[in-house]
């Protein structure tokens, strides 16, 4: 195992040496920084729910913080840092980063190792641990995930962005495709191909993420190894010693209305096919979701109305109300009719229904299609491989226990 795991670790390092896929921003350009900052304020604040304050004189460390473009931040809200990461190149310029923008006064430390190494000698805990854009590049990712875990203090926090194999279905396709018509492993007729036929993908990626064409390409296309790992892998390696605190995409779809005094997050546990809802979403979700969301939000206005109605009857009940029990069979009768019609699944599925039939379309020409030909039908799709092309990274909080 540990040899293919090394094997792997390699060939992954080859690629990340010849182009570093984790610069997000040119070390010049403020504008390029503060923007870095923006999108991860957003993220860690606003969607995963996790403090500013939490960062403030903690200890952190980062596996596989490649150029120190996420770490720095980290440590602009205050974290000492100490970087791990297998490419000397990425080191190299994470001091950079750090030379020219650290914060005063913080402590930070440059680790050249693998995270399956077992280098990182010092028994130390730390307050967070993070790693982001990395398990999911191993030939293990449970097993690195183990690994990183073992860092964290009680009381400490966890912080996790790996891809899942439904967010990466449509790469994963892409992938497929580019293989169809690139025979050996020329990095350069790769670069040609993914241009020519998912330049819309790129370019989103592009303006979105910060990163170069070039950069996204090796990442996506080139990189030899992308195991995705579901949020059920995840919390059954981290085990008891762990509790989910957020996640963003929210996981969660289905949360339990129960009295959050008593229910602990094991609701993942006992039902992890409704998880399979999130999934649909990670697979061929993509900015028309605003779209099924008003749709949907316009399906349930007449019921939103009819359930205020229904409530009415019975809301500030005591013995000297008079309930009218007639109008109250109307008003149920007429939410249960417009209830049973109503399926806001329908709403929020459609565009699964377009991604499901262009994928079969696809199967069945992948075989025998010239690149004009593939270049026409990914054009003529409406979904697939529209817009942000699936879900990459999904961020996950877990405190230790
Ligand atoms: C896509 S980059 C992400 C970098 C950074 N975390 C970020 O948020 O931009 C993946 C990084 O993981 C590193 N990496 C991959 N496998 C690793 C391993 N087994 N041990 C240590 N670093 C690893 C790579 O060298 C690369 O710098």
């Amino acid at each position: 195992m540990m040899k293919k795991l090394k094997k792997i670790e390699k060939s992954v390092l080859q690629i990340y040496k010849k182009n570093n896929p984790s610069v997000h921003f040119v070390l010049e350009n403020k504008k390029k920084f503060r923007q870095r900052k923006s999108n991860l304020e957003n993220l860690i604040f606003n969607n995963l729910k996790f403090p500013k304050k939490m960062f403030e004189k903690s200890d952190l460390i980062d596996f596989g913080a490649g150029t120190g473009d996420t770490t720095i931040v980290f440590n602009n809200w205050g974290a000492n840092c100490t970087l791990v990461d297998m490419n000397q190149f990425a080191i190299n310029r994470a001091k950079k980063v750090f030379e020219k923008l650290s914060k005063k006064n913080t402590q930070n430390k440059f680790v050249k190792a693998s995270i399956f190494d077992n280098r990182i000698k010092n028994k130390k805990k730390y307050d967070i641990v993070s790693s982001i854009g990395v398990i999911h590049h191993t030939a293990d990712p449970k097993l690195a995930l183990k690994k990183i875990s073992k860092f964290t203090k009680n009381g400490g926090y966890l912080i996790l962005g790996s891809a899942t194999n439904e967010g990466f279905f449509q790469r994963n396709l892409q992938r497929l495709i580019i293989s169809k018509f690139v025979k050996s492993e020329n990095h350069e007729e790769i670069e040609k191909i993914a241009l020519e036929l998912f330049y819309e993908n790129l370019y989103r990626a592009k303006k979105f993420g910060g990163r170069s064409i070039k950069a996204i390409i090796h990442d996506t296309y080139v990189n030899p190894k992308i195991k995705g790992i579901s949020f059920n892998e995840i919390s059954k390696c981290l085990g008891k010693d762990f509790s989910y605190y957020s996640s963003a995409p929210d996981i969660n779809i289905i949360k339990n209305f129960d009295s959050p005094l008593s229910y602990k997050d094991n609701i993942f546990a006992k039902f992890q096919n409704l998880t399979v809802i999130s999934k649909i979403l990670m697979m061929s979700n993509s900015d028309h979701h605003i779209k099924k969301y008003k749709s949907a939000n316009e399906n349930l206005q007449k019921i939103n109305k009819l359930n205020f109605n229904l409530n009415k009857n019975i809301s500030d009940f005591n013995k000297s109300k008079k309930i009218n029990i007639k109008k109250f069979k109307y008003d149920l009768g007429k939410y249960k009719s417009t209830f049973l019609k109503t399926n806001i699944f329908i709403d929020l599925f459609n565009e699964h229904k377009i991604f499901i039939s262009e994928v079969e379309k696809l199967l069945f020409h992948l075989d025998n299609c010239s690149l004009k030909k593939m270049k026409k039908f990914i054009i003529s799709c409406k979904v697939l491989f529209k817009k942000s092309g699936g879900l990459g990274n999904n961020y996950y909080i877990f405190r230790k226990n």
